[in-house]
């Protein structure tokens, strides 16, 4: 693993700024904001103050819809185009080109000012009959000019391109594709010659899914890369799609991608999301976040990680309940543009890595140790009762505030006995009000507020914390907040 020290410029001139207790946990208890974050406040605004890519793929559908536009205007600094750009719907036809869509999503980075990225120019999937049809030399050639007029065409304001997706089974052998067959193994360096020719600026990077790990497939493209490079095949980047089933970031994930940016290439995390079994509970939803910030901190980590992308913004679009039955929930923002406790996480690890976080006292995600004698005291905010006995004790911290709202934590703590079940009282500014409230359970109105523990986070040892966290409107809460234990 390599660690940098703040705020150092990379070899590929990206700047990082990690502290190691940043890269020890993810910290996050969860989030929801429907209203929009502080400019400076933003995914993006933190990615940009550190040369890191934060980017989304993009249905130029959707770009109407307010709701989603704010999102993808304020919180990304790179897209990527999600079907416009592939073969079948840039040339449905053999010879007709078709650029409506693909331009909408250059046109959109552009006037954004947004970095484009190309996916993809060679794939067997979503490629249109036509293509599929043709036999040998015919196939060849027709990649190969396919590859070359669609680079060409955004050559100038093309960052990068996914040149070649999927082109490896899991076993590590080439995939049977028609590309395979009809071309054989040089249709993968064909593709990048060609690319290369047409836009001599962009990196040309290959792509591919489950090949997070060190395992056979990864392998293999690491393998061909090191050809490449003996060869003189240009080949400049690998992105490491990353959609993963909840609870799973591979342990090896860091590693594996350190082993590329040694071979001097950047790498990139290219299209995560992080799928749940339906329904999503809020214990589900503090995994995924949890999942979202170790990406996250594994591509800060890595010499030459450029960047995450995210495969879409809202569930309500996503891919993955159509193609995963009774999965979702994969993205950040829920099927209504609602953060979600994943939104937090990533925008945690972001601050903390630009050094622009708050700093709120970090919730762990797994229990600390048992102490043998009571939890020290902390120094702020300070507890209005000391622990004793079965009693728990709350602290509230204000996360961050903007124009007419904010977001505030509270800590709930154990005393010298473990409790299984907490209330907690707490008292609103006049014309404040809380929005959405997660990991917690709320009752009352007014500015008089009762906040019980959720389902699963009830239970808490002795000495430990949990916390619930709100998003609210109006002035930010300053007082104490009174605990009972149950
Ligand atoms: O274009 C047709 C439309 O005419 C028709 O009315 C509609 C009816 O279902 O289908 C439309 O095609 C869909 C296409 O997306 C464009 O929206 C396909 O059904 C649908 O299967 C296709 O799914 C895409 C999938 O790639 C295809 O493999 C997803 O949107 C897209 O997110 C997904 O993206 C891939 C990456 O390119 C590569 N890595 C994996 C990733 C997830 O599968």
């Amino acid at each position: 693993m390599t660690m940098r020290s703040p705020a150092t410029k990379t070899s590929s001139g990206r700047r990082h700024r990690l502290a190691v207790g940043a890269l020890a946990t993810a910290l996050v208890a969860g989030t929801a904001m429907a209203m929009p974050a502080a400019a400076n406040d933003t995914l993006k605004a933190h990615a940009d103050a550190i040369g890191f890519d934060i980017g989304f793929a993009l249905n130029p559908n959707h770009l109407n819809d307010s709701a989603f536009r704010q999102i993808a205007d304020n919180e990304f600094n790179l897209v990527v185009a999600e079907n416009a750009m592939k073969w079948e719907s840039t040339q449905p036809n053999q010879g007709q080109y078709s650029w409506g869509q693909a331009d909408q999503v250059a046109d959109y980075a552009t006037s954004q000012g947004k970095k484009l990225y190309g996916h993809t120019l060679a794939w067997h999937s979503q490629m249109p009959g036509w293509a599929r049809n043709l036999r040998g030399t015919a196939l060849r050639d027709a990649m190969i000019e396919h590859t070359e007029t669609v680079a060409a065409r955004y050559a100038g304001t093309m960052h990068s391109w996914d040149v070649v997706n999927e082109a490896f089974e899991g076993d590590g052998t080439r995939r049977q594709s028609e590309l395979q067959r009809e071309i054989g193994d040089e249709w993968i360096e064909l593709a990048f010659h060609a690319a290369r020719r047409a836009d001599p600026n962009a990196q040309l990077c290959i792509n591919d899914y489950s090949t997070d790990a060190i395992n056979a497939k990864s392998t293999a493209i690491y393998d061909l890369v090191r050809d490449f490079q003996a060869r003189g095949v240009p080949i400049d980047c690998v992105g490491f799609q990353t959609h993963l089933i909840l609870g799973q970031v591979p342990s090896s994930m860091q590693e594996n991608l350190q082993r590329f940016a040694d071979l001097g290439l950047d790498v990139r995390v290219t299209e995560l999301d992080i799928r749940m079994d339906m329904p999503a509970t809020q214990q589900k939803l503090q995994q995924q976040a949890d999942d979202y910030a170790r990406v996250f901190e594994i591509c800060l980590a890595v010499d030459r990680c450029q960047g995450v992308t995210v495969w879409g913004i809202s569930d309500r679009h996503s891919w993955v309940p159509d193609h995963f039955s009774g999965q979702g929930a994969a993205l950040m923002w829920d099927d209504n543009y609602n953060a979600k406790p994943a939104y937090a996480a990533v925008h945690d690890v972001l601050a903390r890595a630009a050094g622009d976080s708050p700093t709120p006292t970090p919730t762990p995600t797994t229990p600390a140790p048992t102490p043998t004698t009571p939890a020290p005291t902390p120094t702020s905010p300070t507890p209005t009762t000391p622990p004793t006995g079965g009693a728990c004790t709350a602290e509230l911290a204000v996360i961050s505030t903007w124009e007419g709202g904010f977001q505030a934590e509270v800590r709930v703590t154990a005393g010298s006995s473990a409790i299984n079940g907490w209330s907690t009282a707490l008292s609103l500014p006049s014309g404040s009000s809380i929005q959405n409230l997660w990991s917690g359970s709320q009752s009352g109105s007014g500015s008089n507020i009762t906040v019980t523990n959720a389902a699963w986070n009830g239970s808490v040892g002795a000495g430990q914390t949990t916390s619930y966290g709100f998003v609210g409107s109006g002035p930010a809460p300053s007082g104490a907040v009174s605990c009972s234990a149950s």
